[in-house]
Order: C-alpha cells, then structure tokens, then sequence
C-alpha cells in the first residue's frame, strides 16, 4: 500500500465515536486527520473544545493539537489526499420504519470516490445492517468491480469492517483496553495492514495478536448488531422479572444476583429499571429486527424485548401514580437526563420520555443533571413547568417525590436526612435501583424501587 512511514488515518465523522477514535489512534502515535462536516463542531474541535462529555478526550485533544498528532478540518479531499487508512464514523440513525438509515455513510462513500485517486483502506467503523459495506464498496468504486475502478482498472480501495464496541462515557478507556478487535475482511493481504495499524496498541497493553478476530465482512457486520440485540435482551429480561417481582413481593435484585453468579450467565445488564436509551441499544435492537424481517426470518424474540423496554415508562409511571394519586398541578424533582451515568448525551433518554409524559400532564419539574442540562435544552423545546437546577437537593425543595432517572454515583452519596426536610412529602421512585433501600428508610424516606419486593 503506501511507501509513506508512517501510516497516515483519516477519520470522517468526529462525534462519540470518530473523536475518541481519532485522538486514540494520535496517543497511539499515528498521524490522524479527523473530517467532520458539520463546520460548528469542527471549529470547536479546532478551538480543541470537546463537543459532548467523555472522560479523558478533553485532555487528549489538547496534547495532540499540540503535538501536531491531530488536525481537523471540513475538507475531505484534504484529508483523503494525507491519509492511508480512512476510517467512516458517520451516524447510522433509526427511520421511521425501525430500519438503519444509511445515507450518511453512503454519502461519505459518494465524496470518498470523488477524492480517492490513489489506493486506500476504507474501514466501516459505523454499526450498519449486513452488506452495508459492499455497497459501500459499489459507492467508491463507482461500480460493481471488487474494489478496481472500472475505468481505469487499477484496485484503488479495499473495504474492511472494524465494528465499534465502545460504550459512550467510557470511549478512550474501552479504546485502549478492548476485549476484541472485530475485522471482517475479504481481502486477507490486509490482515498484516491491520495488525500493524493496531500494533503500538498490543505493545502498550502486552496484548498478543489473539485479540483479533478475522472474519468476513458480512459476520462482522453481524456480530456487532448480535452483541447489542443481546445485551438489550439482557436488559429487557430482568425488567420482565422485575414485574414479576413486584407483584409478588420478591426481591429482583437478589434473583439478579444469583444468576449473575452463574458464569454462563454472568452479572453485567442485570440491573432492573425504567429500561434502556441512549442513540445505541434502541436503534441498533430496531435495525436488527427488521434485518430478520428482510430476511424472512422469525425475530419475534428481539420484537419482545422492544416491546418489553418499550413499556417501561409507563410501568414507571403507574408506579408513581399508584402511590402520589393524580399528578397533574403536583412537583416532583428529576434526578438525571443523561442516557446513562458520564456522558451528558440524552439521544432517546428514558428519562426524556419521562419528562415529555410528565408536563403533558401538567406537571411541574424541578430538573437536576451534572451534565447534561445543556445538551438536554439543545435538543428539546424546554417547557414553562421545566426549572434547572443546580444541585439534587435545590431540585427536591419542596418536592413531592424525587425521581431518579439515571443512576450517576453521585446521587448515592447525598444526604438523605438533609433532603428529607426540604421536601413536601419525602418519597422516592428509583428507577434505576441506585440507591440503598436501608439507608433511605433510616433517613426517614418512603423508598420505591424496580421490583425489590418489600424492601421497597
Ligand atoms: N455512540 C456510541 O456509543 C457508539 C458505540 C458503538 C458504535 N456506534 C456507531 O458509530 C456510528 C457513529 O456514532 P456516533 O455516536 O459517533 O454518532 P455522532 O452523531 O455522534 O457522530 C457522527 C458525526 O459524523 C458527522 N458526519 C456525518 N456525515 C459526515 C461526512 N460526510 N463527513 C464528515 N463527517 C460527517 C456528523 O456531523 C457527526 O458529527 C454509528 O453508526 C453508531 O451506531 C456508536
């Protein structure tokens, strides 16, 4: 491939993925070019101002501006002329049918062709439905003619998928530390490319080459969309116990324990709640359902657990009205927007549907987020009943119940008997199963939680 040394990346698409991706590949020494579109975000990236909340990336951005690592820009001619090796991080959002939407990376691929004029590696890190990439492929070849342009004839790209499998919040930390690098390949001369690519990372963390998994393109493509379908089912089974649970008075959290216990189960997404968000686990579960319709096949089992984290909120919700009667004209504090605990992303929160269904009853909120707030007023129109606050417990003055949203660590060590006292009436829902029962009720609060029988 390139007689450069060393190996030059660009990354197109600088948002939760392609950023952390991109200054990763820098600390890792390579020389990366990162293109993103939206002109707004580049700049800020340029002004090395991070555009989202992500541990370590702020810090990262900073060196390797100043290294010289990492440079951005909105050109992608510019960036496909420097690199070798280009990686597509674009958005593969949900449309309205459930299906992935594509286009983003399709019209990535159309500018790729218009820019590539010598060989390149192209590498699908976005998560896409099976065959993504040899259309990706068709795009850049500008035909069907397995990666040789076909007017001139001469091989100018491969396609390889390296799926992505970080979580949003921990991004640089699951960078460097990865439980396994998928590459689906159809090319196997590549194999060495991508070893090579990845090799100032195996040295750093005395990894052998056994962490890779080598595959075709299609299992790769699959794999990806398998472990999110699975660790959402996870997810959705627990929540189905939990209402099992809570109707009979047992404890989900002990069940939950005891079959984590068991090795073949293990004990990660066991925890019950008001149930899965975030711009992943939602879209890719959609994406993946419809792949099994496309293909005749009987996915009813993933239509469930949808269908299972689908009704969560409103489980949520009968459980507060079951216990603060009508909810209309009352207060209550919201602890927590976010998707989930350190990222201040709010992409098909379930808090924001919470809170959606809440003023629409009338309900005046009394908001606390560490992060996310501003995230939060950027995407939503910001009703009149909606007030921020700065701190949980300005949020629970004078509140009916608190509601706790996203279980950031924090919200277990407040003082509870100090909030007791502020509040209208001391109850809280947690729908994330954050805090200690024991510790709430010698605070002297009435404590709701997702299925923990009596001791909620
Ligand atoms: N967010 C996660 O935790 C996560 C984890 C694993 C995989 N993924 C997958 O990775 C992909 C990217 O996700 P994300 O969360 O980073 O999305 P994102 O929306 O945060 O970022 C995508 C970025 O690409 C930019 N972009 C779009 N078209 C472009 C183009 N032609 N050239 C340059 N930039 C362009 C957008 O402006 C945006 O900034 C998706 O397929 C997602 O499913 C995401």
């Amino acid at each position: 491939m390139s007689e450069k040394n060393p190996l030059s990346i660009g990354v197109f698409g600088l948002g939760h993925v392609g950023l952390p991706t991109a200054l990763g590949f820098s600390e890792l020494g390579w020389n990366v070019i990162g293109v993103e579109s939206d002109p707004k975000k580049a700049q800020l990236i340029k002004n090395e101002d991070v555009p989202f909340n992500e541990i370590g990336v702020a810090a990262l951005l900073k060196k390797h501006s100043n290294s010289g690592k990492f440079s951005v820009t909105t050109d992608t001619k510019l960036a496909v002329k420097q690199a070798d090796i280009l990686f597509m991080c674009v958005g593969t959002p949900k449309r309205a049918d459930g299906s992935a939407d594509t286009s983003q990376l399709e019209q990535l691929a159309r500018e790729l062709h218009d820019s590539i004029a010598s060989y390149k590696i192209v590498i699908q890190k976005s998560t896409a439905p099976v065959n993504t990439s040899r259309k990706i492929k068709d795009i850049l070849v500008g035909g069907k003619n397995d990666g040789h342009d076909v007017k001139s004839n001469r091989k100018i790209v491969d396609v390889v998928v390296i799926p992505e499998f970080l979580r949003e919040g921990r991004a640089l930390e699951d960078f460097f530390n990865p439980k396994r690098i998928v590459v689906g390949l159809d090319n196997p001369e590549l194999r060495p490319v991508i070893i090579d690519l990845y090799r100032p990372l195996l040295e750093k963390i005395k990894q052998g080459e056994d962490i890779f998994v080598f595959t075709d393109l299609s299992s790769a493509e699959i794999a990806k969309h398998t472990a999110n379908a699975f660790l959402a089912t996870k997810i959705s089974f627990i929540n189905m116990i939990a209402d099992l649970c809570a109707k009979v008075e047992a404890n989900v959290e002990t069940v939950a324990k005891v079959i984590g216990m068991d090795p073949r189960i293990g004990t990660e997404f066991l925890r019950a709640g008001i149930g899965f968000g975030g711009e992943c686990l939602p879209k890719d579960l959609s994406a993946f359902i419809q792949i099994g319709k496309n293909n005749g096949l009987d996915f009813s089992l993933l239509e469930a657990v949808e269908k299972v984290n689908n009704d969560r909120v409103n489980a949520y919700l009968s459980q507060v009205v079951r216990y603060l009667g009508e909810l209309g004209g009352k207060t209550l504090a919201v602890w927590g927007l976010a998707f989930k605990p350190n990222t201040d992303d709010v992409r098909n929160s379930q808090s924001v549907a919470v809170i959606q269904r809440l003023v629409n009853q009338k309900v005046r909120l009394q908001v606390h987020d560490p992060y996310a707030v501003e995230e939060f007023k950027r995407r939503n129109q910001v009703s009149d009943l909606i007030t921020f606050c700065e701190s949980p417990i300005e949020a629970a003055h004078g509140a009916h119940a608190i509601l706790i949203l996203t279980d950031w660590p924090q919200y277990s060590e407040e003082d509870f008997s100090k909030l007791c006292k502020v509040m209208k009436t001391p109850i809280i829902f947690d729908g994330r199963n954050t805090l200690d029962p024991s510790v709430l009720h010698a605070a002297g609060f009435q404590y709701h939680g997702i299925g923990l029988g009596n001791n909620a």
